[in-house]
């Protein structure tokens, strides 16, 4: 059931429209609470007064005449919306969202949310089959937006193909998907590292590295929207925490180290997100180190090895390392996985582009030391993140670990 769900569905102009009605009225009977936004065109083919009718809501029609409102209800149900489903979603508005065009009221909901997005697209199948259709949607799914796929048969304009919205039963049965699916880590309970760790070298200066925090943190996100109980120990970022997410922040690898310490003991599962410095100054100066020399000798001191610390004593638990490698990828990660005893390792070519520290996307191959070698292609953090906690539930079914 989908009792206490809200889902906005959004309708653009085709002739499929009327399957979005059925649809509507199918997730309405399950308990959800739908709103529905339309666009002008979709306006020609069936009137909002037929959604507003079965979603038993007030439609919201695009209306450029009236922006204030406009404004602040786009913004209003990006954050209501656990769901925004886009029926039928013509080549129009899917190429407006892959290209950043927020233009009237449902580009610009859509752009705003924070919540998953998936498309059920209808159109004639040439369009269908466009190059330039067809990488905007591959931008999209690169992002983390979800497409149902189109249906084959006689389309509308008469040619045959695919290009149909499926049946509203098979749209539904997505919708339901994706909600059983958000809840499969129920009860469990992670604590998860992200950023990086500072180590002081003077009461103003400090040793740190690129990362962003933006890996830990949105599997943080993916594993709390699907029910875990996260703990994210996090080293300074500039990110929001994700809701949901309890966060305990620390600056040195010393401190992560304790804190995830105070946690182990009840989680089901660790992710090792973080990048902790490896090494700290031997001696932190009280006072502000002068620059009178032309040359600065310093000497570290090693800092102790989280993951490693926790893989000794891991028991029934699952832990997930990373690695942040700039050559010889798999050997190196193959290593870690053995010695720091990880249930597998993401193995991130930091030397590649779009790759590790800082951007919105990574390319990773992920390792479990018995052979299975998967190469990902190049994807969204957010997306990796459903990847990666795909492979943590399936770990957690196969080992039963049940509470
Ligand atoms: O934060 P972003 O900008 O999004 O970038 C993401 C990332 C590149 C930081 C992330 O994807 C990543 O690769 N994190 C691990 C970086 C790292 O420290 O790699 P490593 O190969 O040095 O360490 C291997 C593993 O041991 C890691 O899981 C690391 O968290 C852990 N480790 C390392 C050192 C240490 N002292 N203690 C540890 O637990």
């Amino acid at each position: 059931m989908l009792t206490g769900k809200n889902i906005v569905v959004g309708v653009t102009g085709g002739i499929a429209v009327y399957k979005a009605v059925d649809v509507i009225s199918k997730l309405k009977k399950m308990g959800a609470n739908i709103d529905v936004i339309m666009t002008k065109s979709a306006k020609e083919f069936v009137t909002p007064l037929t959604f507003s009718s079965i979603s038993q809501n007030r439609v919201i029609v695009d209306m450029f005449e009236q922006p204030v409102e406009w404004d602040i209800e786009h913004i209003s149900l990006a954050k209501k919306a656990d769901l925004f489903l886009i029926v039928p979603a013509t080549a129009n508005i899917i190429g407006k969202v892959a290209n950043g065009i927020a233009d009237d009221m449902l580009t610009t909901t859509i752009m705003a949310t924070t919540s998953k997005v998936i498309f059920g697209p209808a159109m004639n199948t040439n369009m269908y089959n466009n190059t330039i259709f067809n990488e905007n949607v591959n931008k999209l799914r690169e992002n983390g937006y979800e497409f149902i796929d189109a249906d084959s048969g006689r389309l509308a304009c008469g040619d045959y193909g695919a290009g149909k919205l499926p049946q509203p039963e098979i749209i539904v049965d997505y919708v339901k998907d994706f909600f059983e699916r958000a809840q499969d880590l129920k009860d469990k309970t992670f604590i998860i590292t992200a950023g990086p760790t500072i180590e002081p070298l003077d009461p103003v200066r400090y040793l740190t590295n690129y990362s962003s925090g933006k890996m830990g943190y949105a599997i943080a996100k993916e594993a709390s929207r699907r029910g875990a109980k996260v703990t994210l120990v996090t080293g300074p970022t500039n990110l929001d925490i994700p809701q949901g997410v309890e966060a305990i922040r620390v600056n040195t690898t010393r401190e992560m180290l304790e804190a995830i310490k105070l946690r182990f003991k009840e989680c089901d599962v660790l992710v090792k997100a973080a990048a902790p410095l490896d090494y700290r100054p031997d001696i932190v100066s009280d006072h502000k180190i002068k620059k009178d020399e032309n040359t600065l000798k310093m000497s570290f001191v090693k800092n102790p090895d989280i993951a490693y610390e926790f893989g000794k004593i891991k028991g029934n638990k699952i832990i997930i390392g990373f690695a942040a490698e700039t050559k010889d990828v798999i050997e190196n990660a193959t290593r870690k996985i053995k010695k720091k005893n990880f249930d597998f390792i993401v193995a991130n070519n930091v030397a590649e582009q779009d790759a590790g520290f800082r951007g919105d996307t990574n390319v990773v191959t992920i390792l479990d030391g018995k052979d299975n070698i998967e190469e990902h292609p190049k994807m969204s953090k957010d997306q990796l993140s459903g990847v990666i906690v795909d492979k943590i539930t399936t770990l957690i079914q196969r080992r039963g670990i049940d509470k």
